[in-house]
């Protein structure tokens, strides 16, 4: 894992981008493949990415894109589900057709329809094989909707949503009672499958969830400590929420070695 610190929000976003675009340039074959998240976190990311397009360092027409999450109950069309936001936070912001971007389908008039969607949905991942997933972290160590309690292996299906988290998204709707009780994520499991995982951070309500994931037991009672999983995993910090982090100086050590190319 590496966890790189970032004086502000504004740089972490810099070095997330970095991350992103190092990693979709290693595909070897086929258009690239980018897991896409929601929440304030990434939106930084998502500037630093149009930046990144403006400049021609990066061109994302023929990236294809699977979205972490999806609101049970809301219709694509829904001015709140993930599908809307991401059309108008990452599609119209990097260029990315919206034909490209895939979400998971919350809607149905049975919990089976919803079902057969989430497995479909886990499939096709599987086919196209993500290149690198964007990460942010709930206040609890959630990553998707994998509350705390989600199996390690779980794979992409339906998930009760927590009180916390219905309290911390309560602001994108008309109050708690109109925030959904259930989503469809991608499992843990499915989000690691992914080559490359870019998990991003900042402010203080995140450094709790961050020295858990980062250095806590490896368990499902902190979702992001799978990261300690994956080989190729990338935390990106600002000072706010690294403030946890026993290992700080390990972490800015490693860092400078990675500037020097070694
Ligand atoms: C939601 C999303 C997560 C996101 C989290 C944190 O719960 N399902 O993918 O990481 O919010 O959002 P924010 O970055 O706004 O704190």
């Amino acid at each position: 894992m590496e966890v790189l610190i970032a004086a502000n929000a504004e740089e972490a976003a810099r070095f997330a981008a970095k991350a992103v675009i190092d990693g979709l340039r290693t595909r070897v074959t086929g258009d690239p493949v980018l897991g896409v998240a929601t929440g304030s976190t990434p939106l930084g990311l998502y500037a630093e990415l149009a930046r990144a397009v403006g400049r021609g360092d990066a061109d994302f027409g023929k990236t294809t894109a699977f979205a972490l999450d999806e609101y049970v109950g809301l219709e694509g069309t829904h001015e709140q589900s993930y599908r809307q936001t991401l059309v108008t936070e990452l599609c119209n912001v990097i260029g990315l057709p919206e034909s490209r971007l895939h979400t998971p389908d919350g809607h149905g008039d049975s919990e089976e329809r919803i079902r057969a969607q989430a497995a479909a949905y886990d499939a096709a991942i599987v086919d196209a094989r993500i290149d690198v997933q964007i990460l942010g972290i709930g206040t609890n160590g959630h990553i998707g909707f994998n509350e705390p309690g989600s199996s390690l292996r779980s794979r992409t299906r339906i998930k009760r949503l927590s009180a916390q988290t219905r309290m911390d998204n309560a602001r994108f709707f008309d109050g708690l009672d109109a925030v959904p009780t259930h989503s469809v994520t991608q499992g843990l499991g499915t989000i690691l499958d992914s080559r490359r995982m870019v998990l991003v951070a900042t402010g203080s309500r995140k450094a709790a969830a961050i020295a858990a994931a980062v250095e806590g037991p490896l368990s499902a009672a902190c979702p992001a400590s799978v990261l300690q999983l994956h080989p190729d995993a990338v935390v990106v910090l600002d000072e706010a929420a690294a403030a946890g982090l026993r290992n700080r100086a390990y972490y800015d050590d490693s860092a400078a070695g990675l500037q020097f190319g070694i």
